[in-house]
């Protein structure tokens, strides 16, 4: 980061999304609010207000001491870090004052007031007052909890970029986080049971299986996945951004695929709100991907990572699609079981596991753990086994011990398999494969699903 200022060029952009967004949502209240409206033209707010912020706030950012060092670049320059505080922010803003929209036409009808005012009331409507009864709350109270997980999620994430939190401090504050939006499901919707493969259907002598308060636990693990898995495929330019912008374009897709049936479809609703939550989502995360990909010009930091996850956790859980969020996290799930060694310290963990940076080459080379003592005679043979299906890359000795191992993590591993690359090809073909696992995820979702399971709900 430069200087503090937008470019003449970027002002004049900024100001004229700003103002058209602002135009479209002033026009909106002609009509009933036109949520889905008003809610591209706040995205296209969050866009222009934290490309801007992203600009203005990088020095004080830095004069905080919240900043960090490239490490895979000749000259490790510090830079801003924890600007997914700034995306956070922004959109919590933004959510919060969207909340009239999608409810515009309930407040109209629940308090009699604008809409027709030219319509005498009856005498039977001036006693029982306003008809508060019929207004959604149980729609406001999804809003309403969604922030809040998202609110104290951020600050663990702030909390993190500043005191750095231990591992095992902070892993399980998702699940405590999610509380408000697991509440909310169980009042508003209190489904706990799997529908059975249709194979397995005769041997349990039922289509449905109800996992009861499992369910809860399953939905608090989500919790803490989407977060955590996030924040582990991270450590090279842009791709913490990028994987989330994936993951929220493929689930819109998928939100889009449910607006184009018959209305009105069981189903429709709550991907209308998952659409109205993952929308500013893209606006923010736009803005901090032009900021963040390489050459980076600042860090997304934990806040980041943690808020980005909390919004698919909570959009899969309150849109009731948490299998399908699963199947677009595929890489991240791939990751965190390859970590899983590492992470449960069967094998050592370094503090960084991005890959290392050849300055002579330019290239990234996967990053290796030193091992000081020789590992457990065990551990030794599965690393040299694993090193024979070319899933790590290890250094013996002459008596045949380990002396070094790759870091388990899939860009390592990507660098093992196709060899050293520069930072932004290595970004960009983890990017692929999160686009191609994703739309095999959806393509099993909605076809092939129905070769195991009666139907799919979009057909229903
Ligand atoms: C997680 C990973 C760690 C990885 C780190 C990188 C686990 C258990 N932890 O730790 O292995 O090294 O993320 O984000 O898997 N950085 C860069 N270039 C980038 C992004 C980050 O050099 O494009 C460096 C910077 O020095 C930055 C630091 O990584 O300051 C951020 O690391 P941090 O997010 O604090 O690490 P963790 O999330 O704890
Ligand atoms: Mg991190």
């Amino acid at each position: 980061m430069t200087t503090p200022f937008l470019s003449r060029t970027e002002t004049l952009s900024l100001l004229s999304l700003t103002i058209a967004c602002l135009c479209i949502i002033a026009n909106t209240f002609q009509g009933d609010g036109e949520p889905l409206i008003a809610s591209l033209a706040f995205s296209g707010i969050a866009f222009s207000s934290t490309y801007a912020m992203i600009v203005w706030l990088g020095p004080t950012f830095m004069k905080a001491g919240l900043k960090g060092k490239d490490m895979s670049k000749v000259h490790k320059k510090e830079i801003p870090e924890t600007m997914g505080a700034v995306c956070a922010v922004v959109y919590l803003l933004i959510i919060i004052i969207f909340i009239p929209f999608p409810f515009y036409k309930d407040i109209v009808a629940a308090t009699s007031g604008g809409g027709n005012r030219d319509v005498l009331k009856d005498v039977e409507i001036v006693q029982t007052g306003r008809f508060l009864h019929r207004f959604p709350h149980n729609k406001l109270a999804s809003y309403l909890s969604a922030i809040l997980s998202l609110q104290s999620v951020s600050i663990l994430g702030i909390g993190d970029d500043l005191f750095d939190i231990r591992w095992r401090h902070k892993f399980f504050i998702p699940a405590f986080a999610s509380i408000p939006i697991l509440i909310v499901y169980f009042v508003d919707f209190g489904v706990t049971s799997i529908v059975l493969p249709k194979p397995l259907q005769p041997l349990f002598g039922m289509r449905l299986f109800d996992l009861g308060p499992l369910y809860y636990v399953y939905m608090a693990a989500i919790a803490i996945f989407c977060p955590n898995s996030i924040n582990i495929l991270a450590g090279i330019n842009g791709i913490e951004v990028s994987q989330c912008l994936v993951i929220a374009f493929l689930l819109v897709f998928n939100d889009i695929l449910y607006l184009l049936v018959p209305y009105p479809h069981p189903a429709t609703d709550s991907h209308l709100f998952s659409l109205y939550m993952l929308l500013p989502f893209i606006g923010v995360s736009l803005a901090l991907w032009q900021h963040n990909w390489f050459p980076a010009r600042v860090f997304v930091g934990d806040t980041y990572c943690y808020f980005a996850g909390m919004v698919f956790a909570v959009v899969g859980i309150l849109g009731h699609f948490s299998k399908t969020l699963l199947l677009l996290f595929i890489p991240q799930i791939f990751n965190f079981i390859y970590s899983s060694p590492q992470l449960f310290r069967l094998i050592p963990c370094p503090r960084h596991r991005l890959p290392r940076f050849n300055a002579r080459t330019g290239f990234l080379e996967p990053s290796v753990t030193e091992w000081k003592e020789a590992p457990h005679p065990l551990v030794n043979w599965g690393l040299k086994m694993l090193d024979r299906v070319r899933l790590v890359r290890v250094v013996v000795d002459k008596e045949g011990n380990v002396v070094e191992s790759s870091n388990l993590t899939i860009l390592n591993l990507w660098l093992v398999w196709w060899g050293p690359r520069r930072e932004d090809r290595l970004a960009m073909e983890i990017v692929g494969l999160q686009v191609v696992c994703g739309l095999v995820g959806l393509f099993v979702r909605h076809r092939l699903a129905l070769l195991v399971f009666d139907a799919d709900n979009l057909t229903v």
